[in-house]
């Protein structure tokens, strides 16, 4: 089968370490289910592997790819949860101290087949194409547990979302909006900043800009760039949801701004099996949309990690394995919050 596979590492120049080629088709083990994908996305923790963080060299070569959307060999069209649980591990297996993602420890998604445990697949909405459905599975997981479970945000309430153009940014951006918060978005671009007002911020700002007011929760993945403008910003018992840490993960603490507005500062990763599930309900009864910044084919995916890794991107990169060739019909429309194309 075709693969995207991290076959070297390296933390300068982390696109020379993937090859797209040929790889075996993957045998399921008794509990698994093989999935035959349409669409796969790419993810941040792709570059990561292929710098070296995260993914021991000893595993390589490993199959890179945490999301993905396809068919089960009985024709059930399903999306894949990436994170992967001891067998017996019950309650939140985000929680479990050896999980995985997939293309940690098992090989992932960026393939035309990739086998799971068949607790890891869910049925995929009708109502989603397998490029939108593809996109689910990280980002916007992500962002939906730092929303609802981890900021325990309510209607009304006003959420910052920091470096508006990335793939968990722009799925919080769509979520929070949905869910009838406030929403307000930084970005270093304007071109960026236009299209977070597009998909649902009601105010953009500049990276680092003054703020007209606090807000009840920062959503945070840009890292050590944002993080003390995101303590600033946040009202006394605010909440900083952290989930990535793109531009450095040695921030200044701020520890008097901790401790005197008694604010909290939660971690979150991934997000569980129920919570996709329930995102894939809140997608279908709201018709809000992952944004797709690019389709093409799995044999082109070297150009969508060089994209990836410019941080030339809005919304997500999708890449297909669909024997007709769909990615001639790039779809670069998200559904606004009101159901409208944008
Ligand atoms: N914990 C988890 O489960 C989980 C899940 C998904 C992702 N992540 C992590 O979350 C992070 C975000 O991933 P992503 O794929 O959504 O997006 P990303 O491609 O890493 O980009 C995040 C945003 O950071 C901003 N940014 C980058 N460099 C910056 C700088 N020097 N100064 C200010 N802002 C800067 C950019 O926003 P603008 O260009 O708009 O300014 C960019 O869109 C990654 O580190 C990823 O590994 C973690």
């Amino acid at each position: 089968m075709l693969a995207a596979t991290c076959t070297s590492q390296s933390a300068d120049a982390p696109l020379t370490g993937l090859t797209v080629g040929e790889r075996p088709d993957p045998v399921a083990p008794d509990g698994w289910v093989r999935v035959t994908l349409r669409a796969s996305a790419l993810n941040h923790h792709d570059l990561w592997s292929l710098k070296g963080v995260g993914l021991p060299a000893d595993r390589l070569p490993m199959v890179l790819g945490c999301d993905g959307a396809g068919v089960l060999d009985d024709g059930t069209e399903v999306v894949v949860h990436a994170v992967v649980s001891t067998p017996g591990w019950s309650g939140d297996e985000t929680l479990d101290p050896k999980r995985s993602l997939l293309s940690e420890v098992h090989d992932g998604t960026l393939a035309e087949q990739v086998v799971v445990p068949a607790r890891n697949v869910l049925p995929k909405p009708a109502e989603l194409s397998f490029e939108q459905a593809a996109c689910l599975s990280t980002a916007w997981l992500t962002a939906y547990r730092m929303l609802f479970t981890q900021a325990g945000l309510r209607p009304g309430q006003t959420v910052l979302v920091q470096g508006a153009g990335g793939g968990v940014a722009t799925a919080a951006i769509a979520l929070a909006r949905a869910a009838g918060f406030t929403v307000w978005a930084t970005s270093r671009e304007e071109p960026k900043r236009a299209k977070a007002l597009e998909i649902g911020a009601h105010a953009v700002f500049e990276t680092g800009a003054r703020l007209p007011g606090k807000v009840d929760a920062v959503l945070e993945t840009v890292g050590k760039a944002t993080w003390s403008h995101s303590m600033r910003a946040l009202r006394p018992g605010g909440t900083l949801v952290v989930s990535g840490a793109t531009t450095g993960a040695d921030p200044s603490a701020d520890l008097n701004r901790l401790f005197f507005l008694q604010l909290r500062v939660v971690g979150s990763t991934m997000g569980t099996r129920d919570e996709l599930a329930d995102l894939l309900r809140f997608v279908q009864t709201t018709g809000v949309r992952p944004l797709v910044d690019d389709v093409r084919p799995l044999s082109q995916a070297a150009e969508s990690f060089a994209r990836l890794a410019q941080g030339d991107v809005f919304g997500k990169l999708v890449l297909t394995c669909w024997e007709t060739a769909t990615w001639c019909c790039p779809s670069t429309t998200s559904t606004r919050p009101d159901g409208s194309l944008s």
